[in-house]
């Protein structure tokens, strides 16, 4: 079943501008575009006389997916507005136990978030320990952990702020982002 374009109802005083966002969510239509071709064209080529073609869209899956659903996971996470979180919820209870509080979280994110290359930071909760970790994931597939689901991203390739913020100021940019988002989506998360 072909994956479909979501909408995200993201006001306009996020601190990002119009166009970095429309040009941003133009990019993620991309990504669910070529996930559905990928799909098709694997699907086509399953008699396996093609294993050479195949192996190398398969490979391709998982850049265009993840690059699909972790951009929905970045927008959704912009809809409806700003809004704190609730640290009586499962998240905030977690970041608080782990990290302290929500400022040393934010800390972390910001830490992580100045790798350099392209990537997501992202947040997973291990429900097997009970926990929360920060990751630092290169492209769209490269350092996910397994079976783990995910709570929180940030998007750090250029494409994402580069209207707004030159590279130097890719802080400026995260910065920015994390003033926008709407906690109580993510804390639905887990
Ligand atoms: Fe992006």
């Amino acid at each position: 079943m072909a994956y479909i374009e979501k909408s995200f109802n993201i006001p306009n005083n996020t601190g990002l501008s119009e166009t970095q966002i429309q040009l941003h969510l133009g990019l993620y239509a991309g990504y669910v575009k070529n996930t559905n071709i990928l799909l098709d064209k694997i699907n086509a080529l399953k008699s396996g006389e093609d294993a050479v073609v195949v192996s190398e869209l398969q490979r391709r899956l998982g850049f265009e997916f993840d690059g699909m659903r972790l951009h929905e996971y970045y927008f959704s996470q912009l809809s409806e507005g700003a809004q704190a979180l609730d640290m009586d919820s499962k998240l905030g209870q977690l970041i608080t136990t782990q990290f302290g509080s929500f400022d040393n979280y934010i800390a972390d994110l910001k830490r992580i978030a100045s790798t350099r290359g392209i990537g997501w930071v992202i947040t997973y909760y291990d429900a097997e320990n009970n926990s929360l970790i920060n990751v630092w994931v290169a492209d769209h597939e490269l350092g996910h952990l397994a079976g783990l689901p995910i709570v929180f991203v940030i998007d750090l390739w250029e494409h994402a702020f580069m209207v707004d913020y030159a590279p130097a100021t890719k802080a400026d940019y995260v910065s920015t982002y994390l003033s926008a988002i709407n906690w109580e989506v993510v804390a639905k998360r887990i």
